[in-house]
């Protein structure tokens, strides 16, 4: 091991090989402190051919990588063992962008590029990189890719993997593949750019891709609404595009629980309302676009329709950003009740209702008190289903009872068609589960392919796909 972490000093030089506990910390352990690991090093490679010298090394010398962008993730993909046997490879170092094509609509950056930094760039060009979500501030593009990101523009752009063009990445045995084309089509046998979005660095280290632009949007109407159920809210949808059609770019939900807790953190409410859900609504569109106007017509049409109690309509850019931050810093305050036992599934959205009716019930007779943060993406039927701990129950007493809690929402979910994971993946926390659910044939592909492209078994191991 010493002779590993002396060649990898030789190969990015003495100041990236962190060994020193402090220095690991950060790296050690999620934002939540959910997930804690002990890394053998952190290595900090500042580009494509550094991070393939390290894999190169670490694979002769038989040691696993696991892959950091952000640590802004859910389920524990970004942290290593506690047997202090992996080596966290960060990618905060490749922050280059390496291109910006407006003409052809593309941009190409590296792995460690903050997706904010790619937001900021392409408008900085008149145009627009969709991919939106609360950590954008400090999540990476080889987060986003790694993890098939999705966010709250999806309904109208879709998740990350259908953002990325090309990708440059490093294959388990230290290989280069460039696969950095910004084709829109190519039909050339079998698409190993999709293979890689999603795959938690599983299969190879992301280090460069080409993203897609879209044309910029300056013109948005924003409104926070008040609804009478959560059936509404899925009846809400087909309503608000027959308005707004493909500008409809943002449909999320918020419980009266999770507005609360917002609340309490300092934000202003909106409506004086006592209805118990609530929604977040955006139609975006070119300079000039009547976006207001589309806005106005639908609401009074949903609210004659009964789908809608009240709304406030932002009136100015501090009102629209007041919108947002009561959806967006919902994740974020839910870690004031203490540790989360979060759930991130998607079913049919004209199960969502279904799906909130059977399961307040079945967790309350699991664990009398426990308090359901519900919110998400409704438009995508993509539901947060998160839990904080009943008021007289102690954190870690609440985190033991994790795994029964979380079968009956999984249960649940697949019973109504759905999936356990609709944005943040599997990581070492869903892994195991997300096998249960699956079929043999499935989880013998996966086993497959991760087989084919990482033989040693040393990328990212334990994520993904449960040890045997
Ligand atoms: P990390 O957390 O560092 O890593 C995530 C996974 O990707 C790990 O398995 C890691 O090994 C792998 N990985 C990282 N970089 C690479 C690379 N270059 N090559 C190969 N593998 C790599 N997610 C959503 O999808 N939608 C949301 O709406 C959303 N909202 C969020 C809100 C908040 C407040 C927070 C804190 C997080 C939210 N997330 C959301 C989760 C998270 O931000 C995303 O999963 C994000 O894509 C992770 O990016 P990251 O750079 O932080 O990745
Ligand atoms: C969000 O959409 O805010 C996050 O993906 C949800 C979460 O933190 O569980
Ligand atoms: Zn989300």
């Amino acid at each position: 091991m010493t002779h590993l972490l002396s060649d990898l000093r030789a190969a990015i030089g003495d100041a990236h090989v962190l060994t020193d506990p402090a220095d690991l910390s950060p790296y050690a352990a999620d934002w939540r402190g959910a997930y804690r690991g002990t890394p053998l090093a952190v290595v900090r490679p500042a580009s494509t051919s550094e991070v393939a010298e390290v894999v190169r090394l670490a694979h002769a010398a038989g040691v696993a990588i696991v892959p950091q962008g952000g640590n802004t993730g859910m389920c524990g993909g970004a942290i290593p063992s506690g047997d202090g046997s992996q080596l966290v490879l960060s990618l905060g170092r490749l922050r280059q962008v390496r291109e910006v094509d407006a003409a052809g609509g593309t941009i190409t950056v590296e792995a460690g590029v903050i997706l904010a930094d790619v937001q900021a760039a392409a408008q900085a060009v008149d145009r627009l990189f969709p991919l939106s979500l609360g950590a954008e501030g400090s999540c990476t593009v080889g987060g986003n890719i790694a993890t098939n990101a999705g966010g709250t523009a999806v309904l109208r752009y879709g998740m990350m993997r259908s953002l990325v063009l090309g990708l440059e990445v490093v294959l388990p045995d230290g290989r280069v593949w460039d696969g950095l084309r910004s084709l829109r089509k190519d039909n050339t046998g079998y698409d190993l750019t999709q293979l890689f979005i999603g795959a938690e660095g599983t299969l190879g280290i992301v280090t460069a891709a080409v993203l897609t632009l879209h044309p910029a949007t300056p013109a948005r109407a924003t409104a926070w609404v008040a609804l009478p159920s959560v059936a509404a809210a899925a009846t809400l949808l087909p309503l608000l595009r027959e308005y707004a059609a493909e500008r409809l770019t943002t449909w999320e939900l918020v419980s009266r629980p999770a507005l609360e807790l917002v609340l309490a953190a300092g934000l202003a409410d909106p409506l004086a309302s006592d209805a118990e859900w609530f929604g977040l609504i955006e139609i975006a569109g070119p300079a000039g676009a009547s976006v207001d106007d589309d806005l106005e017509r639908a609401l009074a049409a949903a609210v004659e329709a009964g789908l809608v109690l009240d709304a406030a309509v932002a009136g100015s850019p501090a009102q629209r950003s007041g919108l947002w931050a009561l959806r967006e810093r919902v994740s974020e305050a839910q870690e004031s009740l203490g540790p989360t036992i979060k759930h991130d599934v998607s079913v049919p959205i004209t199960s969502l209702d279904d799906l909130v009716a059977r399961l307040g019930p079945a967790l309350e007779s699991a664990l009398p008190g426990i308090r359901p943060i519900v919110y998400g993406h409704v438009g995508d039927g993509n539901l947060h289903y998160n839990l904080s701990r009943p008021a007289s129950l102690s954190g870690d007493h609440f985190v033991a009872q994790a795994a029964m809690l979380s079968t009956i929402v999984h249960d649940c979910t697949v019973e109504l068609g759905g999936s356990i994971s609709a944005e943040h993946g599997l990581g070492s926390g869903k892994a195991a589960a997300a096998a249960a659910y699956k079929s043999d044939v499935e989880v013998d592909l996966m086993r497959a392919v991760k087989n084919a492209l990482d033989p040693a078994g040393l990328m990212n191991p334990g994520k993904v796909l449960a040890p045997d």
